[in-house]
């Protein structure tokens, strides 16, 4: 039962604006009618017309995540719940330490408020071992790691606890897509689950692109994905290490070499100098101190020139995305003559 005023019912939308507007209006209940009246209801009396008690269907008010979230952990600590990433139907959280004792409820209002989201896992550890693979643990919802991710048009498989993947990476993707010319040859060391080779593939249909990966359940996706998108032929998954793989079959081969393995690729340098044609562009990302900032990152391509014989021009540097308070991750875009 819900209080309510009686309005003739050709007055009826007038007045529900009128109270709307005024904030007297009970949106927590639906307007019913009669033959000749509307019911209105109210959440206080209104000047010259009569509470009456009707029967009123209840509206399902959809909160939000974030007012939810207001709620689990109060507004004062909404701030230090930083961020959630979503690859498919999977919401990835970050919980920092003060609020794990609200984990399950957080994962909870996030899987009631997003209809798209299945499944909830928290970050266990960063990215780990050779492979840059990360620890997770079950919050809510379907118990599995594995996901079709979607970006820039592209589908990719995936499984976040056997492979790195990160959809924070989708804008640099686009960025290095853009640039890749017809007729070029692509190869993307350390490719993972193919989301750089697949999404160059995608925006330039007349490029030929290699990725190479170490981690077998990674190259298994990148197989799977290179068919569900039809760019069987051109573009070939390759199981190896890159130290053993561009010596093999590279050597002087690639137009454009992306070398997306922040924490080591600078040891790699010699080989994606051995890869690039001469005139060839390399995408360098490598992890520096905010406080060195881009020359730091480019130092180390000049000395790995200095050491090939080869000539380096800068084309562009930039900072890809912070990593942590004191840590970026940029990204330098060079010329090997
Ligand atoms: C940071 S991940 C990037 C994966 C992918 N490019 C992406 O953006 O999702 C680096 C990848 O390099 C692979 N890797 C590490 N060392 C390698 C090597 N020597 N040869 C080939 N791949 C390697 C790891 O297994 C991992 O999948």
């Amino acid at each position: 039962m819900a209080k309510a005023i009686r309005v003739p019912r050709k007055k009826g939308e007038e007045m529900r604006r009128r109270l709307s507007s005024s904030g007297i209006l009970d949106e927590e209940y639906f307007p019913s009618h009669d033959e000749k009246y509307v019911y209105l209801p109210v959440k206080k009396s209104v000047p010259r017309y009569k509470l009456v008690e009707v029967e009123a269907r209840r509206r399902e008010l959809r909160k939000s995540f974030k007012e939810m979230l207001s709620e689990i952990v109060g507004w004062e600590s909404e701030g230090i719940f930083s961020s959630y990433d979503i690859v498919g139907d999977i919401a990835v959280l970050e919980i920092p330490d003060e609020l794990r004792a609200k984990e399950k409820e957080i994962a909870d209002a996030l899987l009631r408020t997003n209809a798209n989201i299945k499944a909830v896992l928290r970050k266990e550890s960063g990215m780990e071992g050779e492979f840059r693979v990360r620890r997770f643990s079950f919050l809510a919802g379907e118990k599995r790691t594995e996901a079709t991710y979607v970006e820039h048009g592209v589908s990719m498989r995936l499984d976040l606890a056997k492979v790195y993947f990160s959809p924070r990476l989708s804008h640099e993707r686009g960025r290095i897509a853009e640039k890749v010319r017809a007729g070029e040859k692509v190869l993307v060391m350390f490719a993972g689950v193919g989301p750089f080779a697949l999404v160059i593939a995608k925006k330039q249909k007349d490029a030929k692109v290699y990725g190479i990966e170490l981690n077998p359940d990674a190259v298994r996706y990148f197989e799977e994905n290179v068919k569900l998108n039809g760019m069987e032929g051109r573009v070939e998954a390759i199981l190896g290490d890159v130290r053993k793989v561009v010596p093999e079959r590279f050597v002087g081969v690639a137009d454009r070499v992306l070398m997306p393995l922040p924490k080591s690729a600078e040891d790699f340098l010699d080989v994606a100098l051995l890869a690039a044609k001469k005139g060839g562009v390399i995408h360098f990302y490598t992890f520096v101190n905010r406080a060195e900032g881009k020359e730091a990152a480019e130092r180390k391509v000049f000395e790995a020139g200095r050491k090939a014989g080869r000539k380096i021009q800068i084309l562009e540097s930039r900072e890809v995305r912070p990593f942590s308070p004191s840590t970026v991750q940029i990204v330098v875009d060079f010329r090997a003559a």
